[in-house]
């Protein structure tokens, strides 16, 4: 049997909001259809959450169930890490607000901003510091309240995201179970094709930036596309090359969830049935670093993905970045 030590996830929580925006309600607000939407993305809903809420509510109840999933209690984590680009505060970090929230006195919490591959890169991390010996028990969390961060005049982006929270339980294992093999990467010429240009030190927020709505996404659409179909293939087969692994071995796909078209010619490259690569962008949108956590946990609460199962994360997003992780569940 193999003893390697290894990392796995021991416990899934989400957290989504209760208000529902539908592509119909969308066509009231900005100019579009539902047609364009479902043809274009995919998306007939998103989640937005309730104004007097924010991240780190949503990361406290996902983190909650993924804490009793996994049977630990929050004083056995060593660390917290949160995947997000819409922290509660520029600083200090969500991690660190969530870390009071729960009581987790012996964990260490930072934020790490590396868009939707917020989860992937994230999980990454967590597994060094379990494999190195550094840590046993950490919590790992993908979630963006990307509603707050949209122009919602702006139907180029405002149609695509929503908000949402997925936690992961990341401890030490012998099982043989846990992570085998991850390929993370960034290409920072693309900063500029998903970014918010206001805000930071290079335009502090000024009467002026928020008059030009600088405090907003600004995203370069077609450009992202043709990077995100280009990278999703690449990403995933280095992914499985390094742990000797090809396309057919994979149970499931957990594919990030930002356009259905992405997807689908993904998984086409990949030649992979559609039952192996799960969707729900048409309920949630395009929810950033929760949507991977979020695909995982329907497959677990249907019974479709149990132990053994070989299951590759894959996700690219601003920075440019993008990541994917390979695990035997
Ligand atoms: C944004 C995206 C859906 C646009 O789809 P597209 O097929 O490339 O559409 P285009 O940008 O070429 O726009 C086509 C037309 O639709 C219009 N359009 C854009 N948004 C629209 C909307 N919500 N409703 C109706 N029309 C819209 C455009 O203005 C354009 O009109 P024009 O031809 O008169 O100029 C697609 O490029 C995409 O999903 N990109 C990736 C984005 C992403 O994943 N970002 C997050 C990465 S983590």
């Amino acid at each position: 049997m193999d003893r390697t030590t290894r990392s796995m996830i021991a416990g899934i929580g989400v957290a989504v909001p209760r208000k529902i925006i539908t592509n119909y309600d969308l066509e009231k607000i900005v100019d579009t259809s539902d047609h364009w939407i479902v043809t274009r993305t995919g998306i007939k809903q998103r989640r937005v959450l309730e104004k007097g809420r924010s991240n780190v509510d949503l990361s406290e109840q996902a983190a909650r169930e993924a804490l009793d999933r996994a049977g630990l209690k929050p004083e056995q984590l060593e660390m917290i890490l949160v995947g997000t680009i819409t922290p509660d505060y520029p600083f200090p970090a969500t991690a660190c607000l969530l870390q009071a929230r729960l009581g987790a006195s012996k964990a260490l919490a930072f934020d790490l901003s590396a868009g939707c591959t917020g989860f992937v890169y994230a999980l990454t991390v967590a597994d060094q510091f379990i494999r190195s010996g550094a840590c046993q028990n950490a919590l790992v969390i993908g979630v963006e309240v990307l509603s707050r961060i949209v122009d919602w005049e702006d139907r180029s982006t405002c149609v695509l995201f929503g908000d949402g929270a997925g936690a992961a339980v990341v401890t030490r294992t012998n099982s043989g179970r846990g992570i085998l093999s991850f390929d993370l990467g960034s290409d920072g010429r693309g900063a500029e094709l998903l970014m918010i240009p206001g805000g930071g030190s290079s335009f502090p927020t000024s009467r002026e930036t928020v008059d030009q709505k600088l405090h907003y996404v600004k995203m370069n659409g077609n450009e992202i596309f043709k990077f995100a179909v280009r990278v999703v293939e690449e990403n995933t087969l280095n992914l499985l090359k390094k742990a000797g692994f090809t396309p057919a071995d994979l149970d499931f796909l957990f594919l990030h969830q930002a356009n259905l078209r992405i997807i689908e010619s993904a998984r086409k490259r990949l030649k992979i049935p559609p039952e192996r690569v799960p969707v729900n962008i048409d309920r949630y949108g395009n929810t950033s670093s929760a949507a991977i956590p979020l695909l995982i946990k329907e497959e677990m609460d249907a019974g479709r993905l149990l132990p053994g199962s070989l299951v590759a994360m894959v996700a690219f997003g601003a920075g440019l970045t993008w990541g994917g992780v390979l695990a035997t569940w």
